[in-house]
């Protein structure tokens, strides 16, 4: 496939997955609206229709919650092809979404959009319009989720992480009960191939810590102390460090200093504490079980996010040192987890495959950082995947295998990002 074929076949995908005023990731298996996926998805809309891109992010913003969530799924519309659906979840919103979140891209992607506008006063005025609305979303992270002021947020269910059956949450998963929810039938496997999806056992904890949520009325002041889950995940802190810093920065720009000050200093505080989480033996970052205290000893992607961060130089060596030691033995970088750990699986979802988006945020925080060679290494697998697998949701990081749901938009989006730009030069 030539650089062009690339172009108009994810074009394509984006304009079918395109509902309107939002998009789904993928037909069937996802059939609403998921936050994170919007907001990376606008990157990609902004090449084809920059007044749609815009659309997809003020579409999610209008259904934040009153305290200042942002839920990780919208349901605009009835489908019962999804499990757990508006019933299950039972927000009470005007609008049925999730009661849970999912990591807080949309600061970085609004200040992108922004960048790259052609239409300057356009972009000036629809990012006012957003700009309290994601740092209020920010401001209740750090109040919802940082209870204790440690400068770090954590995830109280897997599903919040977007890495939903990563190694990471084993361990502590296991203190989630399975006894006591309701029967369900779960719907993904009848979409996608049950061995790259998660296990009945997770679902059924993912259900416990739903209902457990629902039974305290979704209250944001008692659900991270209610949680027997409660993890910090260098990945997600890394993408709520970076959109605040691309906050602040925005914030300069549309003279809102207050905004810019306190974002400021979200993200240095958050970076300070990120420090807590660095693994010399594993040369990269670790989650942390916030209920027993300790690193968790699991080396997966979510631990070389952080390059996404404004990390420091040596930091992002590292982890470029790191990235280069598992092209050894992952053929399509940037596999999930590493495959030198027993516990690594090429095809299941977060537990071994490589995803899109998490390359795009890496080899874009290392192109800051001057790690060329790595995130041209990153980018070219990007690039190889799509041409031997399709635009899947995610890929065996050793064939090159399209794994999970197909045709779908963040891939697409990603691709088409991927190859805006010539490779990364010094
Ligand atoms: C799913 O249903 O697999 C989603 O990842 C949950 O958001």
């Amino acid at each position: 496939m030539t650089p062009n074929d690339i172009r108009s076949a994810a074009a394509e995908i984006l304009r079918e997955n395109d509902r309107g005023a939002y998009t789904v990731p993928t037909k069937g298996l996802y059939p609403f609206q998921w936050n994170w996926d919007s907001c990376l998805t606008a990157l990609g809309l902004a090449q084809l229709d920059e007044d749609r891109a815009w659309t997809e992010i003020e579409t999610l913003f209008a259904h934040q919650w009153p305290d200042g969530m942002v839920p990780h799924i919208v349901f605009h519309v009835y489908d019962d092809g999804y499990f757990p659906g508006p019933d299950v979840w039972a927000t009470g919103r005007p609008t049925p979404t999730s009661g849970i979140t999912q990591p807080p891209v949309a600061g970085f992607a609004l200040r992108r959009l922004f960048e790259t506008a052609t239409d300057g006063e356009a972009a000036k005025r629809r990012a006012r319009a957003l700009l309290g609305a994601v740092d209020r979303w920010h401001a209740w992270f750090y109040e919802m989720r940082d209870p204790a002021g440690e400068g770090l947020v954590a995830i109280i269910h897997p599903w919040e992480s977007g890495r939903d059956n990563s190694i990471d949450w084993d361990d502590a998963f296991e203190r989630v009960p399975r006894d006591g929810i309701a029967p369900y039938t779960r719907r993904d496997t009848q979409h996608a191939d049950p061995d790259h999806r998660p296990t009945n056992a997770q679902y059924d904890r993912y259900l416990w810590l739903v209902e457990r949520f629902r039974s305290l009325g979704w209250d944001n002041t008692k659900l991270h102390d209610a949680s027997p889950f409660q993890v910090v995940d260098p990945g997600f802190n890394a993408i709520l460090i970076r959109s605040c810093a691309d906050l602040a920065w925005l914030a300069d720009w549309l003279d809102e200093p207050e905004i810019a000050r306190v974002n400021r200093e979200r993200a240095s505080r958050g970076l300070a504490a990120l420090e807590s989480l660095w693994s010399a033996g594993h040369g990269q970052y670790l989650c942390r079980d916030r209920r027993t205290g300790a690193l968790i000893d699991s080396p997966s992607v979510g631990g070389l996010l952080p390059a996404f961060a404004p990390i420091s130089p040596a930091r992002a060596k590292a982890i470029a040192t790191r990235i280069q030691a598992l092209a050894a033995s992952a053929r399509y970088l940037v596999p999930s987890h590493d495959p030198a750990d027993p516990r690594f699986s090429a095809k299941r979802y977060w537990r071994g495959p490589t995803w899109l988006i998490v390359n795009y945020m890496i080899a874009d925080g290392l192109t800051r950082a001057g790690e060329w060679e790595t995130a041209n290494a990153i980018r070219s697998a990007s690039i190889d995947l799509i041409t031997t697998g399709g635009f899947a949701e995610y890929y065996d990081p050793h064939t090159g295998e399209p794994c999970g749901g197909g045709r779908f938009t963040w891939t697409a989006a990603m691709v088409l990002e991927f190859l805006k730009s010539a490779e990364p030069q010094p």
